[in-house]
C-alpha cells in the first residue's frame, strides 16, 4: 500500500512542495491523503494488537509452539486449503486489474496539477524579478497603468559626441493587467505566448530592453518568469471592457467637445501614434538649459507607431471594415497587412477584445479624417516656436 507514495498518486514532486500544496489539490489527492491516513491506522492498529496478543503468549511456549500443535492431513491442505490460498491470489489479481486503469485516469490531473503548481512557482518568481526591477513603477501600483511614468531617457548622442546626456521625463506607462488582451490575443496557455515575450527581451519605444539579447539584466529563464506573473495577473476580459467603459465616459465627461473616436484614440492610441503624448510639462532643454512646455504633437502624426491620416489610410484601407478589423486583430510579426502588405513587427496591439466594434469603427472614422498637411504643418510650426528638439 505504501506503493502508493512512490508511484505517484502523491508523487515525490508533491511532497517537495509541503503541506499547503498537498491539501489545496483535487480530489484525487484528497483521496490519496484519505487512502494514506487508513493504511497508517490500519498499520497502527496492527502492530498494537500483535503486541497485546504476544504478552498473552508469554511463559506457555510448550504447549502453543507451532510445530506441537495439530497440523491439517493432506485432504485438508489440498482440498479447501488450496483453494483458498488460490481464491486470494486471483482476487489480488481482479485489485491489480482494477486500480491499474484508475491509476491511469488519475496520472492527467496529477500532470496538470503539477504543472499548475509549476507555473505558480514561476510566477512568485516573476513576482519577486518585477518587485526588483520596479515595473510597477512605470505600469502602476495595480499594474492597471500610469499617465505619467518617469523615465529616464539618454539623449546625448543628439547634442554632444561622447558621453551620455541624461534627461528627467515622463511617458505614458500601459496597464499590464490586460496585456494579453492586445498582444498574443489567440493564446490559451501560457506556453502560446510569444509577443509579449518578444516586447520584454527586446523592450519597447522608450522602455529598456529586459532580456539579455536585447542588452537588458535578465536571462531566458528570468523573462519566462515574468511572463508567467502577467499571465497570472491577468484580469478577465469582462473587468478590461468594464475599466475601458469607465475611462471613456469620464473622459467624455471631461471634454464634451471632442467626439467618441477622439476621446477613445487618446485614450488607446495617442501613446504609440501621436508625438510626445500626452505632453510632459516643463522640461529641462539639453543644449541651452531652457526649460520648454513639451505639449503633444498633432495628433495621428505618427512616434513608435506610423503617422495615420485620411491619406495614408485612404491608400492602406480603401475599405474602412478592413480597417476596422484591422484595429481589432492588431498585427502579428512578418504577416502582411493592408493594400500594400505592410508586415506587421510585434507593434500594433490587437483591440478587438476589450473595444466594442461600433467604438472601433468610431476610431477608425476619427483617424480616417486627420489631415497630413495640417498635421506636417502644425508640428512644424510648432518644433520652430518651441525651439524643441525631442
Ligand atoms: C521606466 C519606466 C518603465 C519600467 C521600469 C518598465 N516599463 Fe514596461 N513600458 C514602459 C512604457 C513607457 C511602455 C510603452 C512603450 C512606449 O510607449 O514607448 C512600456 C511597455 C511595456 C509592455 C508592452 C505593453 C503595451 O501595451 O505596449 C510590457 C509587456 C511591459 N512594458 C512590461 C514591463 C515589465 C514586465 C517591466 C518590469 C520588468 C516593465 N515593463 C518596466 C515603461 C516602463
Ligand atoms: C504599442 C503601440 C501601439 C498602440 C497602443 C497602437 N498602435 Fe497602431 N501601430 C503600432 C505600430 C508599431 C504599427 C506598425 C505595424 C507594426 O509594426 O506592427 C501600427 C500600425 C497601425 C496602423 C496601420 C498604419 C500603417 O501605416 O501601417 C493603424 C491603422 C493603427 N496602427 C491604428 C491604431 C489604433 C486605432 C490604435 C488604438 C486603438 C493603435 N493603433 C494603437 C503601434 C501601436
Amino acid at each position: 500500500m505504501l506503493d502508493v507514495i512512490g508511484h505517484g498518486l502523491i508523487g515525490p514532486e508533491l511532497i517537495g512542495q509541503g503541506v499547503p500544496q498537498l491539501l489545496a489539490a483535487s480530489t484525487e489527492r484528497s483521496v490519496a491523503v484519505v487512502l494514506l491516513a487508513v493504511v497508517v491506522v490500519g498499520w497502527a492498529m496492527y502492530v498494537f494488537v500483535n503486541i497485546r496478543q504476544a504478552k498473552a503468549e508469554a511463559g506457555s511456549e510448550i504447549e502453543l509452539a507451532p510445530n506441537r500443535g495439530r497440523m491439517p492431513d493432506d485432504d485438508e491442505l489440498e482440498g479447501p486449503r488450496l483453494e483458498k490460498v488460490q481464491a486470494f491470489g486471483v482476487l489480488m489479481l481482479l485489485v491489480m486489474a482494477l486500480v491499474l486503469p484508475v491509476y491511469w485516469m488519475l496520472e492527467g490531473g496529477r500532470r496538470s496539477g503539477a504543472e499548475t503548481a509549476f507555473s505558480e512557482d514561476a510566477a512568485n518568481r516573476g513576482e519577486s524579478l518585477a518587485a526588483e526591477q520596479e515595473c510597477t513603477n512605470c505600469h502602476g501600483a495595480d499594474l492597471g497603468g500610469a499617465r505619467f511614468a518617469p523615465v529616464v531617457l539618454d539623449i546625448g548622442h543628439q547634442f554632444v559626441d561622447t558621453g551620455s546626456f541624461i534627461i528627467n521625463t515622463t511617458w505614458e506607462g500601459p496597464s499590464l493587467d490586460d496585456v494579453f488582451t492586445r498582444f498574443d490575443t489567440d493564446a490559451e496557455t501560457l506556453d502560446e505566448t510569444s509577443e509579449v515575450r518578444q516586447i520584454l527581451v527586446y523592450g519597447r519605444g522608450v522602455m529598456p530592453a529586459w532580456g539579455l539579447d536585447g542588452g537588458g539584466p535578465l536571462n531566458d529563464q528570468q523573462i519566462d518568469d515574468l511572463v508567467a506573473w502577467l499571465w497570472r495577473e491577468q484580469i478577465s476580459d469582462e473587468e478590461a471592457m468594464e475599466r475601458a467603459a469607465t475611462r471613456k465616459a469620464a473622459e467624455q465627461a471631461a471634454n464634451p467637445d471632442k467626439s467618441e473616436g477622439r476621446v477613445l484614440f487618446e485614450l488607446n492610441c495617442a501613446r504609440c501614434h501621436t508625438p510626445r503624448w500626452p505632453g510632459r510639462g516643463p522640461a529641462q532643454l539639453p543644449n541651452n538649459g531652457g526649460t520648454v512646455d513639451v505639449l503633444p504633437g498633432p495628433p495621428g502624426a505618427g512616434r513608435y507607431g506610423p503617422s495615420l491620416n485620411s491619406v495614408s489610410l485612404g491608400r492602406l484601407f480603401p475599405e474602412i471594415e478592413d480597417h476596422v478589423a484591422f484595429i481589432a486583430a492588431g498585427a502579428a510579426d512578418n504577416v502582411p497587412f493592408g493594400e500594400f502588405a505592410r508586415l506587421g513587427n510585434y507593434g500594433m496591439p490587437g483591440f478587438g477584445r476589450v473595444l466594442t466594434e461600433d467604438e472601433i469603427r468610431a476610431i477608425a472614422e476619427y483617424e480616417r479624417s486627420l489631415d497630413p498637411e495640417s498635421q506636417t504643418a502644425i508640428e512644424f510650426e510648432r518644433l520652430r516656436e518651441a525651439g524643441d528638439d525631442s
